[in-house]
């Protein structure tokens, strides 16, 4: 069975900011994870061209929206190659893969007659493009500025039966407690459902009003709400109702382990509430469900704590900068393990330089070197069988099971940042070791050849290793260590192929070139 994981697709009214840049890295992470453990995955991702936005925008520009949003989505498909994403599907909604999917939910919803039309007058936010109600009214009985302008509208729309689920997702939310991850999102998502209740969802937007969508099958004068669209991406694009031939998957073998990876920000109401009503409507079972991983926001350090990554506060983080300046390697590790899945955390460039100095340069970068430097140096370059065998070694070799089993569980929960540590520990103590034993000063004693040999065949194999569990994390730098030990068949090793002795005695490893130069940050004058 695949395992298929996808991300929240990007609004094309804007440009990829390390935010986003974050979800995509922690999926591109889990997903690379999934295949090493020898599991078929699959990672989805892709931008979000519909909308009132983006039409404004367009106009604004003064260009057809379909120039705009290709010129955005080449800016976000440039910045996800730049950071090294391997994803295995992209979705643009004006794919008309993707429409044809969309018209023909919509359709069979109308005749089943899930969707109705009906006149409705009430306020209407322009920056959340929907119908507000009195729920959303702030303590002090107005729309808070979340909602930024908003007017009053009275016009004939289309209107999903939304209220017709909200009791069967009520159960469902809590008796299943891997919809949402982590769960202390789901006082939110019961709250929402709350508030839910008794309302049904505007899902068309008249066409005087906006061109800018996918048009209602059965009304050509009405276009779809951008979130009908957007969400049913994480199944058009996985070949739900593919016409024949089409290269899209296969549904049936992407759908039934499924994890959407979104920010907190649309949790409530789009993924928990409007998106497994749509589902169960379609006639999706709760066990086609998918899981809502629910991850937080990177903000800004201020003077008054932290602030969030705005356009208008101009604070905003181009991970394409970022890149440029520290490699994508730096930037991969940085926004995976400076985090914990589900919270948020603040940008601090000094952390980034940091842990990129500390945890890979100084640790695995400062073994690497040594380890191969001196089998070039005491062992022609060879790693050598050795009769030399003691606890510190023994205590090495035992420290890989519990640290395999550490990083697996914890990538498993999607927490990379605590898979990490272990990893990072297990590095720690081959250097530990490598100090007590002092191969650089034993060398000279010729009745400590045994141990030389036996310390460096154990300081490379703990780089080999390490390759292997870095490699979802900062994939070309493991690429540029496995062509260093000469192990390019690291490359394809799964986890459970994964134990002590991946480097043979006798093996040739090559003179190393520093694979994480250490980082100087210019200070400002
Ligand atoms: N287009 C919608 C999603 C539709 S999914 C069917 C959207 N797009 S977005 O561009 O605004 O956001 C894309 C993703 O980036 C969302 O998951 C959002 O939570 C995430 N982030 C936006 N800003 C972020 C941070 N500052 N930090 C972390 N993630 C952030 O919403």
């Amino acid at each position: 069975m695949s395992y298929f994981i996808t991300t929240a697709i990007d609004y094309t009214n804007g440009s990829p900011h390390i935010g986003h840049a974050y979800e995509k890295v922690l999926a591109d992470v889990l997903n690379r994870y999934r295949k090493q453990k020898g599991e078929s995955s699959y990672f989805l991702t892709g931008v979000d061209q519909h909308g009132q936005k983006v039409q404004q925008t367009a106009e604004k520009e003064g260009v057809n929206p379909n120039t705009y949003v290709k010129r955005v989505t080449k800016g976000f498909s440039n910045a996800w190659e730049k950071l090294g994403l391997d994803y295995d599907g992209w979705a643009e909604t004006t794919n008309p893969l993707h429409k044809e999917c969309v018209q023909h939910i919509l359709q069979k919803l109308y005749d089943e007659g899930a969707i109705y039309k009906k006149q409705y007058k009430g306020f209407y936010s322009i920056r959340q493009e929907q119908f507000l109600t009195d729920k959303e009214r702030n303590e002090n009985g107005e729309f808070g500025p979340e909602w930024g302008q908003v007017e009053e509208r009275d016009e004939e729309n289309y209107y999903f039966r939304l209220s017709d689920h909200v009791a069967w997702l009520k159960d469902f939310v809590a008796n299943n407690d891997d919809f949402i991850i982590p769960a202390f999102r789901k006082t939110d998502v019961v709250n929402a459902i709350e508030r839910a209740e008794g309302t049904d969802l505007c899902i068309s937007r008249p066409k005087e009003r906006l061109r800018w969508g996918i048009e209602l099958p059965f009304d050509t004068d009405f276009v779809t709400f951008v979130w009908f669209d957007a969400l049913i991406n994480y199944i058009s694009f996985a070949g739900y109702l593919k016409p024949e031939g089409s290269a899209l998957p296969n549904f049936e073998e992407l759908w039934p382990a499924n994890l959407h990876i979104i920010g907190k920000d649309i949790l409530v109401p789009s993924h928990s509430i409007y998106w497994p009503c749509m589902l169960k409507a379609m006639g999706f079972s709760d066990e086609q469900m998918p899981s809502l991983l629910v991850h937080g926001w990177w903000n800004i350090k201020s003077d008054d704590g932290s602030e969030k990554m705005s356009k208008s506060l101009g604070n905003v983080v181009d991970p394409v900068n970022l890149v440029e300046q520290f490699g994508a390697d730096a930037v991969r590790y940085y926004l995976v393990r400076d985090i914990h899945t589900g919270r948020d955390s603040d940008y601090d460039i000094e952390r980034l330089v940091m842990l990129f100095n500390t945890e890979l340069a100084n640790n695995l970068g400062n073994l690497c070197n040594r380890a191969l430097n001196m089998t070039k140096r005491y062992c022609g370059g060879l790693t050598t069988e050795s009769s030399f065998d003691d606890a510190s070694c023994q205590e090495l070799r035992a420290s890989l099971e519990g640290c395999v089993a550490k990083y697996r569980e914890h990538m498993d929960q999607h927490a990379p940042s605590h898979a990490l540590e272990a990893v990072i520990g297990f590095i720690t103590s081959a250097n530990v070791f490598a100090e007590q034993h002092k191969p650089w000063e034993i060398a000279k004693d010729e009745t400590k050849t045994e141990q030389v040999n036996a310390v460096l065949n154990h300081m490379v194999e703990v780089v080999a290793i390490a390759s292997v569990l870095l490699k979802p994390f900062i994939p070309a730098a493991c690429e540029r260590i496995q062509t260093q030990l000469k192990a390019p068949q690291l490359a394809q090793l799964t986890l459970d192929q994964l134990q002590w002795g991946l480097i043979p005695t006798g093996h040739e490893v090559a003179k190393p070139k520093p694979v994480f130069p250490r980082i100087q940050l210019e200070k400002p004058e």
